[in-house]
């Protein structure tokens, strides 16, 4: 395993050298696991709330829980980046935004990534401002599936691969170090990434981004209710768990009876 510690900018700059490989991270175990293969972007991400809390989805997990689930993996040091998602409805304005940040960063995140782009451009601002490097998020945005009733693709027609491709360029400027994107179409994914400087990290977007990231429960295939269509586990894990769990419980070895 190299010795070498993942920065925002060591990210950044395998664009265009070397595929990002990120995947999340909820606990110390999982935390281990990533780097012991070596993965160089750990993300806290907020999809726990789903496939460790039990939420139906990402808008009821609170800054207090990310915060626990933040300092558990920070305590692997990994070398890879650790990275954490702001929840739902903390970072509504730029004061809000930095003092969330500030939390996540003192529980161990090393940066914090949240969802949308020229729409929360003040709060990106001022979390650079203080320091805290940023990792942008675009295209379906969870957080917002309540307001848009499920998840879609997005940048199926002009005005959206329009205001995709400025949200990008903008994350650019305001110095995100990447772009997460979730479920755009692959030929929007693929024009975003020739135009913008710093990498795109796809999730659901097709090949052509410069890394790609899954829940890592999805690839693992232990994910309880539902494993989305993009992520194509191997194996499904959980069955093989399961039997174990099965064959180990169906021959214990009791008090004898006579
Ligand atoms: O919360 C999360 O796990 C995420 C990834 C799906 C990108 O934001």
């Amino acid at each position: 395993m190299s010795e070498t510690r993942e920065t925002p900018q060591t990210i950044q700059q395998r664009k265009g050298r070397e595929p990002i490989a990120a995947l999340t991270a909820y606990d110390f175990p999982m935390a281990k696991l990533l780097d012991a293969a070596g993965v160089p972007l750990l993300l806290v991400g907020d999809s726990l709330g789903m496939v460790v809390l039990g939420y139906p989805d990402t808008t009821h997990v609170a800054l207090e829980e990310m915060e626990h689930h933040v300092r558990a993996v920070a305590r692997a040091r990994p070398h890879g980046l650790v990275t954490a998602d702001l929840p739902f409805e903390t970072y509504e304005t730029p004061a809000q935004a930095v003092e969330s940040a500030k939390r996540l960063v003192a529980a161990g995140a090393e940066a914090v990534k949240a969802e949308g782009g020229r729409a929360i451009l003040p709060q990106i601002e001022a979390i650079r401002a203080a320091g805290i490097p940023f990792l942008g998020h675009l295209g379906m945005l969870p957080q917002n599936m309540l307001e848009e009733g499920g998840y879609r693709i997005k940048g199926r027609d002009e005005a959206q691969r329009e205001a995709l491709l400025a949200d990008a360029l903008a994350l650019g400027q305001a110095g995100a170090f990447g772009i997460v994107l979730e479920l755009v179409t692959p030929i929007v994914a693929a024009e975003i990434t020739h135009l913008v400087e710093i990498p795109t990290i796809g999730i659901g977007s097709g090949k052509n981004c410069d890394g790609q990231i899954l829940v890592t429960t999805d690839l693992l295939g232990t994910s309880p209710d539902f494993i989305p269509k993009h992520a194509k586990p191997d194996e499904l894990l959980r069955d093989r768990m399961i039997g174990i769990i099965r064959r180990w419980s169906e021959n214990l070895i009791g008090p004898i009876n006579e």
